[in-house]
């Protein structure tokens, strides 16, 4: 049977961290999170984001626009907020409905506040690796992986993924010198042709694509560590259940090691997001 990477025991731990660094100063750190439109995923990471922040003392202020807003009220919005002493952090929500120019609102956040890492300058330092942040959901797989000293030095490691948030930041994390980096990077999307070739070879495998039982067992080779990042929700008996993109029992008694999901990668995503938040404050206060 697979080893099991999960992330919860390591989440556990970075909260514990990060309550004791809060319980020992007086300052109110407050960030803003932009929802623009209804989506239904969305809402369901932006309420997580809201408790776990509030149970470790931060102060989420939760904004949601509806797609009739113009881009300028929401651009205006987060330059005048972002102002704010109290604010260290802001983050948009992403997807952004398609009528909108998303780079044009992500361009209007400070760089030194976007815990998401999204901005132009703070994508463009992931190539200089001199960054001020790095994004929360590659973090979490270099977290994992660092975790359970699983080096990636060499290795063939196949990003199933080419999105901003996922795939391409993550291809420069494994790109870096040392640090968990030095791979053999591959990136497959959905216009890859024969992508189980690719699979077959890879050491390690990031799927990031959000399909239930896409990465299925017959597709990957037996001393392989599957990363998976999906987040699906799919009924069964009446019940809603969340699952990944690997089809992971069938993969648990191939593989070399598996993450979660619920448990694995996700379970990071959010106290990556807050330690980046505190990270600014500390920057902000010359701690
Ligand atoms: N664990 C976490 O903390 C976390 C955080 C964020 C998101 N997620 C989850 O991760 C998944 C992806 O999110 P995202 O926002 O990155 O989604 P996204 O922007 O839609 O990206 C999906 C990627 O998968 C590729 N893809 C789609 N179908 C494919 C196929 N048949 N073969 C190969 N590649 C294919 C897409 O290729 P194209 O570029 O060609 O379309 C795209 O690069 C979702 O399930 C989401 O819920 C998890």
């Amino acid at each position: 049977m697979a080893l099991i990477l999960e992330g919860k025991s390591l989440a556990f731990k970075k909260e514990e961290d990060l309550k004791k660094k809060l319980a020992n100063i007086k300052d109110k750190i407050a960030f803003l999170i932009i929802q623009i439109g209804k989506d239904k995923s969305t809402e369901v990471y932006v309420n997580q984001k809201i408790k776990k922040s509030k149970n470790l003392g931060f102060l989420p202020i939760y904004k949601n626009f509806t797609e009739d807003a113009k881009e300028e009220e929401i651009i205006n919005f987060i330059k005048e907020e972002q102002k704010r002493e109290d604010i260290y952090g802001v983050i948009c929500e992403q997807p952004i409905p398609k009528k909108f120019n998303s780079l044009k609102i992500i361009e209007s956040i400070d760089k030194e506040k976007d815990l998401d890492c999204l901005t132009p300058d703070n994508l463009g330092r992931l190539l200089w690796d001199e960054v001020i942040f790095y994004p929360a959901t590659p973090k979490a797989i270099i977290d994992l992986l660092e975790n359970y000293e699983i080096s990636t030095e060499g290795k063939r490691v196949l990003v199933i993924s080419r999105s901003i948030i996922i795939g391409k930041p993550l291809i420069l994390m494994l790109l870096r010198k040392g640090k968990r980096g030095d791979a053999t990077v591959i990136c497959a999307h959905s216009k890859t042709k024969e992508l189980k070739e690719l699979t077959k070879i890879a050491d390690i495998i990031v799927t990031a694509v959000g399909k239930p039982n896409f990465l299925t067992s017959e597709m990957v080779k037996e001393e392989s560590i599957i990363i998976d990042c999906g987040i699906n929700v799919v009924e069964k008996e009446g019940k809603k259940f969340i699952v990944g993109d690997a089809d992971y029992q069938q993969l648990l008694d191939k593989v070399k090691a598996i993450t979660p999901v619920p448990g694995g990668v996700g379970a990071l995503t959010t106290i990556n997001l807050l330690e980046n938040l505190f990270l600014s404050y500390e920057r902000k206060k010359g701690i």
